[in-house]
């Protein structure tokens, strides 16, 4: 049942706000700033023992770990990072018992990640699952975990539960940063941010006009480059990943960083650029990295919390706390890719070759 939606993309895109909230409910203690996580089986001690993560995924999940890892350096000073568990499971890697590894899925049967999962447990490693599907075969065999709560999710592109996955990471965080070094403070600071996502995401969401015209003034593109530096990075990278396979249309994600070492010798007017432009400590490098897109006629649209001027659009976010702005960044993304899509008269919930789980290597 799509409730009056033409797709199940475009009704999961437009659930966030409620997914959101539920996979918040019941879990904020305010009274010690933190967050608990029932499914964890990490107490106190095990937790402070940790000294490196290593998050594994596909596809979309994999760029919601990136954020994650991101979430869990910034919050909780462990250091961490993702990797595609179809890599990670093939390159022998060392397997050290200080080390929590983390397994992202939608659906919980992704056969690389569950081969990943199972090859760590042969090897005496703790892992934990952050899973939608709930009793799913990665939750079944992760040692405890969390569930991510969006719900069904039908549409073979991910969107709702990119979010949700993203905000159980920085539940995640959290928790493990207030019992490690982050302040009180901090972590009230970090619920009232995730609090107020709900209400920021329906914002998003009621600009979808907007978006669909933006969306057609970019349809001409042969290919588009979508730049984004350390938080805004893997934001860059889904939306690459959602514009491509729903619509077919080329796409590359590079940190803005890396244009000059080689990516900016594509750039023309036939090239768009999607800028994500947060307003953090990283705002004026943005800008300066605009700036040699357009001395190369390059065409840019921002995203943002503020109109940049350097872009010749802006679709404007609101601003949450600066460790919580790639939840709400990439939304309006999944939009543009969406009516893309539509206006080229592509099958979104069903884009050709893909499968919703691939549950074969
Ligand atoms: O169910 P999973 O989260 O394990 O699936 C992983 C990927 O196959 C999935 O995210 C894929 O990249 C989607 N088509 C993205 O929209």
């Amino acid at each position: 049942d799509m409730g009056g939606h033409d797709t199940y993309m475009h009704k999961e895109i437009s659930e966030q706000a409620d997914a959101v909230d539920r996979v918040l409910r019941g879990r904020i203690d305010d009274r010690f700033s933190t967050v608990h996580l029932g499914g964890l089986n990490l107490d106190a001690r095990e937790a402070r023992g940790v000294r490196r993560i290593k998050i594994l995924g596909c596809g979309t999940s994999y760029h919601a770990g990136q954020i994650g890892a991101q979430l869990i350096e910034e919050l909780a000073r462990i250091p961490a990072d993702a990797e595609p568990a179809s890599e990670f499971r093939y390159r022998n890697p060392v397997v050290d018992p200080d080390t929590l590894y983390v397994a992202v899925s939608q659906s919980g049967e992704t056969y690389d990640v569950l081969a990943a999962v199972q090859e760590l447990k042969r090897k005496g490693a703790r892992v934990l699952g952050v899973v939608n599907v709930v009793g799913s075969a990665i939750a079944r065999e992760a040692d405890g975990g969390t569930y991510v709560h969006a719900g069904p999710e039908v549409c073979v592109v991910s969107t709702k539960c990119f979010t949700n996955t993203v905000v159980a990471f920085a539940l995640l965080a959290l928790h493990l940063g207030r019992i490690r070094d982050l302040s009180v403070a901090d972590g009230k600071r970090i619920i009232d941010g995730l609090r107020r996502l709900p209400e920021q995401i329906s914002e998003i969401l009621a600009g979808e006009d907007e978006i669909k015209r933006l969306a057609a003034e970019y349809a001409d593109a042969k290919s588009m480059m979508f730049i984004g530096r350390v938080r805004g990075y893997p934001v860059a990278r889904e939306a690459s990943l959602k514009l491509k396979e729903v619509s077919y249309i080329h796409a590359e994600a590079y940190p803005a960083s890396e244009l000059k070492h080689g990516p900016l010798a594509l750039i023309e007017p036939a090239m768009p650029t999607v800028a994500i432009v947060p307003d953090d400590d990283l705002l004026e490098k943005n800008r300066a990295a605009m700036e040699e897109i357009k001395a190369r006629s390059g065409r840019i649209l921002a995203v943002a919390h503020q109109v940049q001027e350097k872009a010749d659009h802006t679709i404007v976010v609101p601003k949450n706390e600066n460790e919580l702005d790639p939840i709400l960044m990439g939304i309006p993304l999944q939009l543009f890719a969406y009516h893309t899509a539509l206006a080229m008269g592509r099958d979104i919930d069903k884009p050709r070759n893909l499968a919703k789980s691939v549950t074969v290597e």
